[in-house]
């Protein structure tokens, strides 16, 4: 006997049910453990008895549905009676049907295991024994919201059915770091400019609200809409962030009539910091914050509040996108793009135990990588494909929206380098910042096929460039100039001249990326694949594959110097008026020891023009305050860093932003999301340039690390503090004119090189240590 896939028979495209299972049983004997296992296509809720089985939230988690479909297992031992029992589990759409992107019906799978105190065992599988209803639950989507009709009981109890939909999916243990609960904000309520009651918690979360409902009447209507902010009116808005949508972020519960009310939503989760309330008179509120539970192991404070929030904003950006996989933002899209992570997985890890967070989504990479070496641009796929029928049907529609799922070949937004790079990214990070080979291990090979991808690309020939040197010279192999790359997304830069051109047109997104493709992106292309293949050669020199090492190695010299050669002008120029052109080129080190002093020059003129705001977009903005430091920009990079106007991370923070923004004035002009969290990856220069605590490639996991701490700026005193899996290290500067006092602790098991701010080294084992000094200068 096994367990089978069990659905409610009316289940299916309309109506969208929200199925109710229950079993009884009866334990006639003393039994001394009960466990249950379970899944589900959609995600699920049980409880035995009317007790929840476990806190964990959005169970059984996203992974690539195609092809895995994680279980978990549950100690219910506590949960038993002796005499009748009662099993129920309630599915709800999940990421299973949201925006149907796996399929239509949902469905459970489990079983429960007695063990009895004779040595018997017995198991109750799901089958056609369980029976199948309706709850108050009328309908529940992850995005739009729920409807709750509180009056609503349990009923039409019939037969469960067998369900065959996507069943091919593996089964495996569970792997997810478990979703939880967190923080909780009482809210205060106001009336925003339009008269309607709001309620605002304060802080920009993920999460939900639990509602406590007094003195209704049956039949009353309660709504909650959820939103990010006020619009420029003092309105209650979601105009930044619904994409449009307005079947969005709403929680409709209809009441039983009772004098107290609780309700608190099982299967939605909005991106919200207001909500605006329709029809109730007596009620109080209080947000929840949901994402997964990892542990907190980093801390930066600095002597200046507004960097202080910027470091508490960002965090709060990590908790409310990393809810099972890392999304863009928690409301319009909720994609887990490459690209965002790729940018922000090294800062996360400073923040948080990331560990196990991004072992179980690479994996899900890993096993969708195309034939083609192509990586989903965000993953697990979801599509709204999801077999191979509908996938010929969305290509005949739009062809360049024609996106993943289990056999097709990928949209063209997914050449895009920046995004499909994360393939070899954020494994090498990972290693890096916790010394696992294992996530070389795993992905090399799928790192290895998308280099290999992009160099295929790389040789392609675009018509438009046909002129160029590159050609003419024979190097036309080292200059990637052709598919649609996004580039420095979102550089705060007015956009080019085609680009308004499609869309004054009319032009869609699928549009644009189809159009951008004609135009490639040599600078950023060329210099990202390069980047690549560095990791990967350094990658394949850790796991002893020598010819790759040196194959990688050697290709990288030849784009470098093609790049160089071709993209970098004899005075210097890359990109007039793009700060990203010159901080990429640096920072990835595209540029030879000839030219790099003009290349130099020609950034210093444009941190000038711009008057010390950075005008860098999605790529380059993590490098900008590095690079700067690193060619010795320090005073620059502190000066843009605590700019307080925009385009800058303060400048949001001054009107009251509790996240990190999508675009880099979308507080003032209330446009795109408020909580996009890769802009946040600034506070890795916190972490490791301000604080100076960085790991080695030597020794990665901070076995061995270095302790460079950095005075500039406003600040008088800074400190930084991560916890290692040997301890936690700890670093605090403070100075006073010339003088500088330092002090850090290095942990057990590992050793640190310390070099103060007066230019001295040392080596330093464990223990806490305490240096004075004086500046240079
Ligand atoms: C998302 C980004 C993503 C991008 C691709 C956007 O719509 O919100 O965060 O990386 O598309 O450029």
């Amino acid at each position: 006997m096994t367990a089978k896939w069990i659905c409610h028979p009316d289940d299916g495209r309309e109506p969208r049910l929200v199925p109710v299972f229950r079993r009884g049983f009866s334990v006639e004997k003393p039994c001394i453990k009960g466990v249950l296992r379970l899944t589900a296509h959609g995600i699920y809720e049980a409880e035995i008895n009317g007790s929840p089985v476990t806190e964990n939230k959005f169970t059984p988690g996203l992974t690539s549905y195609y092809h895995r479909v994680q279980t978990q297992e549950y100690d219910v031992t506590a949960l038993f009676r002796e005499g009748e029992n009662e099993l129920r589990v309630t599915v709800g759409d999940g990421w299973w049907r949201w925006n149907n992107n796996f399929g239509y019906t949902l469905a459970l799978l489990g079983e429960i295991r007695l063990l009895y105190a004779d040595g018997s065992e017995e198991t109750v599988f799901t089958d056609e024994s369980w029976e199948v209803g309706l709850g108050p639950i009328v309908r529940t989507d992850l995005q739009k919201g729920e409807v709750y009709d509180a009056r609503i009981d349990p009923h039409g109890w019939q037969k469960a059915a067998l369900c065959n939909e996507h069943t091919e999916g593996k089964l495996i243990e569970n792997q997810s770091v478990p979703v939880r609960e967190k923080e909780r904000f009482p809210g205060k309520p106001l009336r925003d400019a339009a008269g309607n009651l709001v309620i605002d918690f304060g802080q920009n979360i993920a999460g939900y609200v639990h509602m406590t409902l007094r003195n209704t009447s049956p039949g009353q209507v309660v709504r909650l809409k959820h939103g990010e902010g006020l619009d420029q009116n003092g309105c209650f808005s979601t105009a930044n962030c619904d994409g449009g949508r307005t079947d969005f972020q709403e929680i409709t519960y209809i009441c039983k009539g009772a004098p107290v009310e609780d309700y608190t939503p099982l299967f939605a989760v909005f991106g919200f910091r207001y909500a605006r309330v329709e029809g109730i008179v007596d009620a109080d509120f209080e947000a929840i914050a949901v994402y997964s539970d990892m542990e907190q192991v980093g801390n930066f404070k600095c002597s200046n509040p507004l960097l202080n929030k910027l470091v508490e904003n960002a965090c709060w950006s990590q908790k409310g996108n990393f809810l099972d996989v890392p999304v863009d933002c928690p409301t319009r899209e909720r994609n887990a793009w490459t690209g965002d992570a790729m940018i922000y997985c090294r800062t996360a890890a400073y923040f948080m135990d990331v560990h196990q967070f991004f072992k179980k989504w690479l994996a899900d990479q890993t096993i969708e990588q195309y034939a083609s070496g192509k990586v989903g641009i965000t993953f697990p796929s979801t599509s709204s494909v999801h077999d191979p029928e509908e996938l010929k049907a969305v290509r005949a529609k739009d062809p360049a929206m024609a996106l993943a799922g289990p056999t097709g070949d990928g949209n063209i937004g997914e050449d895009s380098v920046g995004w499909g790079d994360s393939a070899v990214w954020i494994p090498y990070q990972m290693y890096l910042m916790y010394g696992d080979k294992s996530f070389l291990e795993e992905h090399y090979d799928t790192a290895k096929r998308w280099v290999e991808f992009s160099l295929r690309c790389m040789k392609e020939q675009n018509p438009l460039y046909a002129g160029a040197p590159w050609y003419a010279n024979g190097d036309g192999d080292y200059i990637y100039d052709t598919r649609f790359h996004y580039g420095e997304w979102n550089e705060p830069l007015p956009p080019a001249p085609e680009v308004i051109e499609l869309f004054a047109k009319g032009g869609t997104a699928a549009d644009y990326v189809t159009h951008m493709a004609k135009y490639g992106k040599p600078e950023v292309a060329t210099a990202y694949t390069k980047r690549s293949c560095d990791n990967l050669s350094h990658m394949a020199r850790i796991l002893g594959k020598d010819e790759d090492a040196a194959h990688y190695a050697a290709l990288s010299a030849k784009i470098k110097a093609a790049y160089d050669k071709y993209l970098i002008g004899p005075d210097g120029t890359i990109q007039r008026g793009h700060q990203a052109a010159y901080i990429r080129a640096l920072a990835l080190d595209m540029v030879s020891k000839e030219k790099k002093p003009s290349v130099i020059a020609q950034l210093k003129r444009e941190l000038e023009a711009a008057n010390y705001h950075l005008n860098t977009g999605f790529l380059s903005t993590v490098y900008l305050l590095p690079t700067l430091c690193d060619i010795g920009l320090v005073d620059e990079a502190f000066r843009i860093l605590e700019q307080t106007t925009d385009p800058g991370w303060l400048h949001p923070i001054t009107l009251g932003a509790t996240t990190m923004l999508e675009n880099w004035n979308g507080m003032d002009m209330f446009r795109d999301s408020f909580n996009h969290y890769s802009f946040g990856a600034v506070c890795q220069f916190l972490f490791e340039y301000v604080a100076g605590i960085r790991p080695t490639f030597q020794a990665p996991g901070f076995k061995e690390f270095e302790l460079r701490p950095l005075i500039g700026g406003s600040l008088t005193w800074a400190e930084g503090s991560y916890k290692t899996r040997y301890g936690t290290i700890e670093s605090r500067w403070e100075h006073e004119g010339q003088r500088f006092a330092y002090t850090c602790t290095v942990p057990e098991g590992t050793s640190a090189h310390l070099t103060l701010p007066d230019g001295s080294a040392k080596t330093l084992s464990a223990g806490t240590y305490h240096f004075e000094g004086e500046l240079h200068g």
